[in-house]
């Protein structure tokens, strides 16, 4: 690229996912020569702290798009369908967190540790970058943390997966974390964000209504585990369900495999991933819950024990950070690999 250090953009800045996206590239050092905050005008003229220096929020309508090379974005589909082209017209490249491009099939839709290549359906623009679509995709929170696991164990072929999801209040974002807080404090009991009152209850149901009377969540799961792992026949069903948590999603996955492999092959296979942590002892009682993958970027496995109803056939429970690993960090990940020009 032509600077040393690109410009680099977050779009949504002020949200649950934009403000660890901020955190993240500091965390990671992530190579910024300048960073800039864009939102709405609700939040243009906030200060956003991004290396000890503040940044000032600026409103996407009318800001000058022009050298911004890398632009992660996380202000919602709609926004994502109308500000990303123009982006891309401007000279950047957008690491999209909405739905709004996943499908797309000139749209690359990645985890790093599953898919890397696929940023290659673009052709190669100068200094390594890709050149147009010039957008990339980041899958569903609940999709990621579970295509790490079944790509590891599609070595022994994937016949079919089950899963159930428990996912927390901020995958609905900060309304969604601020609606769950006032109806604990007893503040309130509107459920416009979830849909239901989610405190000491669970809800299984998330986001609009799809098909054969799944939820457009559930049906993310399938299309996009699909294409990430470019297994367009896949089977898999999904149940999503939101519990009264702040953050982590947990997955009960079950998953039945084409060819035997033994519990200890499970457990070396999972346990040598990259950004995967075994926590499966249950003589000590050692599983991951919410707690223990909160802040943290890797997806913890657990609960790992043959399913005696079905022939090869495992259940596990899969924990992560769903804002950081199912967003944020991912977001940035692929960042890094752009950059590298891998
Ligand atoms: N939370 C998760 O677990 C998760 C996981 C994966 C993907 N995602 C996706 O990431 C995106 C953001 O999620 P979030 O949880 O961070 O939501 P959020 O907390 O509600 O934040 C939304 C952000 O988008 C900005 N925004 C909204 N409308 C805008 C507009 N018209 N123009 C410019 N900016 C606008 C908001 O700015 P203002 O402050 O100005 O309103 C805010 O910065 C969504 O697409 C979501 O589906 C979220």
């Amino acid at each position: 690229m032509a600077d040393l250090e690109p410009t680099v953009a977050i779009l949504g800045a002020t949200g649950r996912v934009g403000r660890e996206m901020l955190a993240i590239l500091e965390e990671r050092g992530f190579p910024c020569g300048r960073l800039r905050a864009l939102a709405s005008g609700r939040s243009a003229g906030q200060s956003l702290t991004f290396r000890a220096t503040q940044v000032t929020v600026e409103d996407v309508e009318g800001a000058d798009l022009s050298g911004i090379q890398i632009a992660l974005f996380s202000a919602g589909g709609s926004v994502s369908r109308r500000w990303a082209p123009r982006f891309v017209e401007a000279g950047a490249l957008v690491v999209d967190n909405s739905s709004a491009w996943r499908m797309d099939p000139q749209v690359p839709l990645v985890v790093p540790e599953v898919n890397p290549d696929a940023l290659l359906l673009g052709r190669k623009g100068p200094g390594g970058l890709l050149a147009p679509p010039g957008i990339v995709a980041n899958p569903n929170c609940s999709t990621i943390q579970l295509v790490v696991v079944l790509a590891a164990l599609a070595r022994w072929g994937l016949r079919r997966v089950i899963v159930s999801t428990y996912q927390s209040v901020s995958g609905a974002g900060e309304r969604g974390v601020r609606e769950y807080r006032a109806q604990r404090d007893g503040l309130s009991s509107s459920s416009d964000v979830m849909g239901r009152v989610v405190h000491e209850n669970v809800v299984p149901w998330i986001g609009p209504l799809g098909d054969q009377g799944y939820t457009e969540e559930e049906m993310k799961m399938v299309r996009e585990s699909r294409k990430i792992l470019g297994l367009p026949g896949l089977r898999l069903c999904c149940t999503a369900v939101r519990v009264p948590v702040v953050s982590a999603h947990c997955e009960s996955v079950n998953v039945q495999l084409a060819r035997d492999a033994s519990q200890q092959d499970l457990r070396s296979c999972l346990g040598s991933l990259q950004g995967v942590r075994l926590l499966d002892d249950p003589h000590r009682r050692v599983f991951p819950t919410p707690r223990d993958a909160a802040g943290g970027d890797d997806i913890l496995v657990g609960r790992l024990r043959p399913d005696p109803s079905a022939p090869n056939t495992w259940n596990m429970w899969v924990v992560a950070d769903n804002v950081r690993k199912g967003a944020a960090l991912n977001a940035v990940q692929i960042a890094e690999l752009l950059l590298s020009g891998e």
